[in-house]
């Protein structure tokens, strides 16, 4: 059986930085509750030109550049996102075409928050059975078109931000370990409760414009906030110690633990709870809000520029998010 190793990791985020200040001139909020809630200071926001699609390209292209291959190498593109160019198709298509690829597979990943690592999971088991030689995973969303920037949508639009990670899965050599396991978990009865509900086959968008209903924010998303932070920190914790017992690890053996970005205190109370030093958790949301499938990538990325993951590390990645779902990885680099 083969195994799947990471060989490239990138990112890309737009240039417009947009700061707890900047938001609050539309939206009654300010950087101290903004601050102390989330640990969120500062997001980007995309430009003109940026599609998730093409920031999905652009962080792909530093990745594969990074692994040291040629394009022509990728067999299959892996694309998670929430936040598609399209209704459909999905953007692993028009990363085909942009990044002038041969006619491989392409396929769209909906998990929201644990996009990433359910693609990175589908990628091992196309590795693993011998199908694909190399992976391209994308994890890329533009929030910002689709936000309620209103006091009403405050909740939910000061947490979130645009950008994208890609990372070249290659089969690994003889001898050499990658991914080690993942882990994946949904529960359906909680899906409303974090969600943009419309448009849906039952609410097209004629059917709200026809229907000008002031209070239909159906086109929004939805968060309760405070029930989605409570699941957060148990499933958080359960899918980290879940990876790590089935490779008969401990949280002392983690090198890096990389969670998906949600807030500063989820992240906070899990490294708590769990009894993690500052240096084995890796947060960035400081810098670029809740970038939902992308969020991992992005940090995985800075944290290897900032020599924070180096080869043999064992790292983990946990994810929670709408659906719910939640998901772990635990890897060699
Ligand atoms: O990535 C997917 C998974 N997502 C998550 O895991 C997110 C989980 N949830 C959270 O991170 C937190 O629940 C939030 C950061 C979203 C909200 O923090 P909270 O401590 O749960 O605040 P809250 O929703 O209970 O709101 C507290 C107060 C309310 O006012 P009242 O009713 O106490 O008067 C809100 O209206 O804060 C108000 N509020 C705001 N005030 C200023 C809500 N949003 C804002 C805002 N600025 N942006």
């Amino acid at each position: 059986m083969y195994t799947t190793k990471i060989s490239g990791v990138a990112h890309y985020v737009p240039d417009n930085i947009v700061t707890n200040n900047d938001l609050s001139k539309t939206i009654d909020t300010n950087d101290e509750w903004i601050t102390e809630r989330t640990g969120i200071k500062e997001r980007r926001f995309a430009g003109p030109n940026d599609s998730t699609s093409s920031m999905g390209t652009r962080a792909a292209e530093r990745a594969i550049e990074r692994a040291g291959i040629d394009k022509s190498e990728i067999d299959f593109i892996i694309f998670a996102t929430l936040s598609p160019d399209y209704y459909f198709p999905g953007p692993g298509v028009l990363v085909q075409e942009q990044l002038g690829l041969k006619e491989v597979g392409a396929l769209d990943v909906r998990n929201q928050c644990s996009g990433f690592v359910y693609g990175l999971s589908v990628a091992d088991q196309f590795i693993k059975t011998g199908m694909y030689k190399t992976i391209l995973l994308i994890g890329s969303e533009l929030h910002s078109g689709g936000l309620d920037m209103t006091t009403r949508g405050r909740g939910v639009s000061v947490i979130f931000g645009d950008g994208a990670g890609a990372v070249v899965l290659k089969r690994a050599e003889d001898g050499e370990e990658g991914v080690l396991s993942t882990h994946l978990h949904s529960e359906g009865k909680h899906a409303e409760e974090l969600a943009l509900i419309a448009p849906n086959t039952k609410r097209w968008v004629p059917t709200i414009m026809q229907n000008k209903d002031p209070d239909d924010i159906s086109y929004f998303p939805y968060m309760n906030g405070n029930f989605v932070f409570k699941h957060a920190v148990v499933r958080f914790s359960e899918v980290i110690m879940e990876a790590l017992q089935t490779n008969n690890a401990t949280i002392s053996d983690i090198d890096l633990l990389i969670p998906h970005q949600a807030n500063l205190r989820i992240s906070q109370f899990i490294q708590n709870k769990l009894q993690m030093r500052d240096d084995q958790v890796y947060n960035n949301i400081m810098r670029y809000g809740n970038t939902t499938a992308a969020s991992i990538p992005i940090a995985m990325s800075e944290a290897w520029e900032e020599g924070r993951i180096k080869s043999g590390d064992l790292i983990c990645l946990a994810a929670f998010g709408s659906g719910f779902t939640w998901a772990s990885a635990l890897l060699k680099w």
